[in-house]
């Protein structure tokens, strides 16, 4: 064997060595860096996941998102899965959601959330394009829960299940052919979501209270939505 190919044998052997010691020491380690340093009453990294993975439905993928090539949905594809699934944007309101990326822009600083060896965090330009993306296809809700006649049977069992997990939707502004597909997959995302679950004639209930208010035909086009 000639000097060079014994001196590469050697670099390799020692490379080798040091990947495996240097996995030893350091997964130890990180797995004793406490996940969360929070005053919240959720402390450990595999119970706010399980939350959060309650909380946001698993079957969204990057296709399904509105607008997917523009810059917002890149973002949310690449920065906002890193510790649950990925999150529709019409899943809350506008001004949900700022609260919701602040809380998220938290848990990245505090890297609190999973198995984090790795994570990449939005520079301030990607954080401005997620809010005005989240912001532009949010959840239409209601002005105010008054703004309905809601003190029938129909409109209080809308107001009690249907602001659970976001504010109640305003039914004027969705077609009325759109509320017997919406409330049966709301009835899935909340037995995902640990929540309570209407019964089939409260949820029929519902659909009826909501397509009275709704125009037969769309009242906005998609992206001309305002929040
Ligand atoms: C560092 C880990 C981490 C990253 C990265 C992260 N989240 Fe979260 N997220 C959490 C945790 C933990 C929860 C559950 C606790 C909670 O809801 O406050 C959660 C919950 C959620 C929920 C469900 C709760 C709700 O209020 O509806 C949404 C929606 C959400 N995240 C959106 C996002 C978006 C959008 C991004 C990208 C900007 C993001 N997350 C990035 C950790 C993370
Ligand atoms: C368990 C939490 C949860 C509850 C409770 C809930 N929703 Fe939702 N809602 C979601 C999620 C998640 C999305 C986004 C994904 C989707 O549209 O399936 C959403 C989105 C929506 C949208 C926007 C859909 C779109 O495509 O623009 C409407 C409208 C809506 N919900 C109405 C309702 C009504 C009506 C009820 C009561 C019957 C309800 N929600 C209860 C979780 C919930």
């Amino acid at each position: 064997m000639k000097t060079g190919e014994k001196a590469a044998i050697a670099v390799v052997g020692l490379l080798v060595i040091g990947m495996v010691a240097f996995g030893i020491t350091y997964e130890p380690e990180f797995k004793q860096t406490p996940e969360f340093a929070s005053d919240t009453p959720d402390t450990h990294a595999s119970g706010a996941t399980a939350q959060a993975s309650r909380a946001i439905p698993q079957d969204i993928t990057a296709g399904n998102l509105p607008d997917p090539e523009s810059n917002g949905a890149k973002s949310l594809v690449l920065y906002c899965v890193q510790c649950h699934d990925l999150a529709p944007p019409t899943m809350h309101n506008a001004g949900e959601w700022q609260a919701v990326l602040a809380r998220m822009q938290r848990y990245m600083a505090e890297r609190r959330g999973g198995m984090l060896i790795r994570l990449i965090r939005p520079p301030e330009k990607a954080w401005q394009e997620l809010s005005e993306y989240l912001t532009s296809h949010a959840l239409l809700s209601l002005p105010a829960p008054t703004a309905l006649r809601v003190e029938n049977q129909s409109g209080k069992a809308f107001l009690d299940f249907c602001s659970q997990c976001h504010s109640a939707p305003d039914p004027t502004r969705y077609p009325a052919d759109t509320w017997q597909n919406t409330v049966a997959r709301m009835v899935r995302h909340m037995r995902h979501a640990n929540k309570r679950v209407p019964d089939a004639p409260t949820s029929a209930m519902i659909t009826d209270y909501l397509a009275q208010y709704s125009p037969i035909t769309p009242p906005v086009a998609p992206a001309a939505r305002a929040p």
